[in-house]
């Protein structure tokens, strides 16, 4: 049983990680920033409001992101464990989490964090193309698809995101500085934080994470 949480810079490769760990883990991810774009692929009501904030690189407010992350919690296949991606990303975020797994017994195992610097993330995110369906996420020089500009997953089209540009990518960035920055303190004072060089190749993380992972379960038991 994991429950684990990957926290990260926008472009850290949260995403890139989540795709491999849930395969190596056998837990499903729960990606708020996906969750919040098929919303507003969707134009629910959500969506919509959602849409308006991700747009500006702002974060979505606490209240709507809680929301759907408790709803998607209480779904059958998270029992055995999940890997939360891009949740929590405020101090408000992660003590609701925590209150919402004590009510039911329930602990994080490990929170991993991802670390990048700025400038290697705004070069990054300028390369990214995602799927449009899957939303899997590509480098153009670094990790092309197979076949250029479909998907390698489910074979649909690429795209680039909305909020890739560099304008926004660095109001993204300052957003993460100011209001996720200070998440990493409170987990690491919980004894929770596995700090991962995410400048490794992509497999080299993927190992890294779960080899610290078994570490701190066999630790523990
Ligand atoms: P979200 O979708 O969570 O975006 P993000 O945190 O900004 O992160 P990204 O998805 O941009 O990057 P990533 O870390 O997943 O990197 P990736 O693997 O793609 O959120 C989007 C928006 O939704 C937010 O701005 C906010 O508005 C809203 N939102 C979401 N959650 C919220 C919350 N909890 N509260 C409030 N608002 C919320 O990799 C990036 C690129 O690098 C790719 O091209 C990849 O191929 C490449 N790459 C990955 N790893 C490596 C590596 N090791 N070496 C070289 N290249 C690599």
């Amino acid at each position: 049983m994991m429950r684990l949480v990957l926290l990260g810079p926008p472009g850290a490769g949260k995403g890139t990680q989540a795709q491999f760990l849930t395969g190596r883990l056998a837990i499903p991810k729960i990606s708020t920033g996906e969750m919040l774009r098929q919303a507003a692929d969707r134009g629910t009501p959500l969506g919509v409001q959602a849409q308006r904030y991700i747009s500006r690189g702002e974060l979505v407010p606490d209240d709507l992101v809680v929301s759907l992350v408790e709803e998607r919690l209480q779904e059958p296949d998270v029992a055995a464990g999940f890997l939360l991606d891009g949740f929590p990303r405020t101090l408000n975020q992660a003590e609701t989490l925590d209150e919402w797994l004590a009510s039911r017994r329930q602990e994080l195992n490990a929170v991993v964090d991802l670390q990048v610097p700025d400038d290697v993330i705004v070069d990054r995110l300028a390369y990214r193309v995602v799927c449009s369906v899957c939303q899997a996420p590509y480098h153009l020089l670094i990790r092309p698809p197979r076949t250029p500009g479909v998907c390698d997953v489910c074979g649909s089209p690429l795209e680039q995101r909305a909020d890739d540009p560099a304008g926004l990518v660095r109001e993204r960035l300052r957003v993460y500085h100011e209001r996720t920055a200070p998440v990493t303190d409170y987990y690491r004072d919980r004894g929770l934080l596995v700090e991962v060089d995410g400048e490794l190749p992509v497999p080299q993380v993927t190992d890294v994470i779960v080899r610290e992972l078994t570490a701190r379960v066999l630790a523990r038991s």
